[in-house]
């Protein structure tokens, strides 16, 4: 049994990318009925940005007991992860790039050396802004890659007219081809 987690990295509550892992989460249960199928909201978890103390250098360690607790906990143990999130000038919202951030300790006690799992980023924006998503990837590509994931498929979905349901629709279309 595979264990598949989805996060909503938005510090909205019950936005477009909260609404649209819940349609991935709907569709991975279909996809996959033997399988666990967890979901997370960044705008739940209290996790505070990262001091830059660097003593998780010596101990592996962070010192801050937040949020972060029970979301290294899950990453420990997805097989799968898929991240919702949306754009803000081009790059991730201050709340995920202190998630991302917060992957430090594991800089120092991982070293990049595990074999990586797979992991998928959707792109949320309202379109308009003429400066794309690309910091958004290498964030989230650098980030997961010291937490033990390597980036596969980015798949943007850009426009304030796309609803969280097509979304969810053209993700399964991609997500699950046979050819994956
Ligand atoms: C501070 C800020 C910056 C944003 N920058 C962009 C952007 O650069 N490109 C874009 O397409 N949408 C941008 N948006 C729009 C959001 O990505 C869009 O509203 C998205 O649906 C928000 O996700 P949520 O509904 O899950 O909270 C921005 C929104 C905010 C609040």
């Amino acid at each position: 049994m595979a264990k598949h987690l989805v996060i909503s990295a938005s510090p909205r509550a019950m936005g477009k990318s909260v609404r649209t892992a819940k349609e991935l989460v709907s569709k991975l249960r279909l996809r996959f009925p033997s399988d666990e199928v967890e979901m997370l909201r960044l705008s739940d978890l209290d996790i505070h940005y990262c001091m830059g103390c660097n003593t998780c250098g010596e101990n592996n360690e962070c010192y801050m007991e937040d949020g972060m607790v029970e979301l290294l906990a899950q990453l420990e143990t997805t097989d799968h992860l898929y991240i919702i999130s949306p754009v803000y000038f081009a790059g991730p919202p201050a709340n995920y790039k202190a998630m991302l951030d917060r992957f430090q300790p594991l800089f120092w006690s991982k070293q990049g050396n595990e074999p990586k799992r797979p992991a998928h980023l959707v792109v949320i924006g309202d379109g308009g802004d003429p400066h794309g998503f690309e910091p958004l990837v290498t964030c989230t590509r650098s980030g997961l890659a010291v937490a033990g994931f390597q980036l596969h498929k980015v798949l943007p979905f850009i426009g304030s007219e796309l609803k969280p349901a097509d979304i969810g629709h053209d993700l399964a279309a991609n997500l699950f081809r046979e050819d994956n």
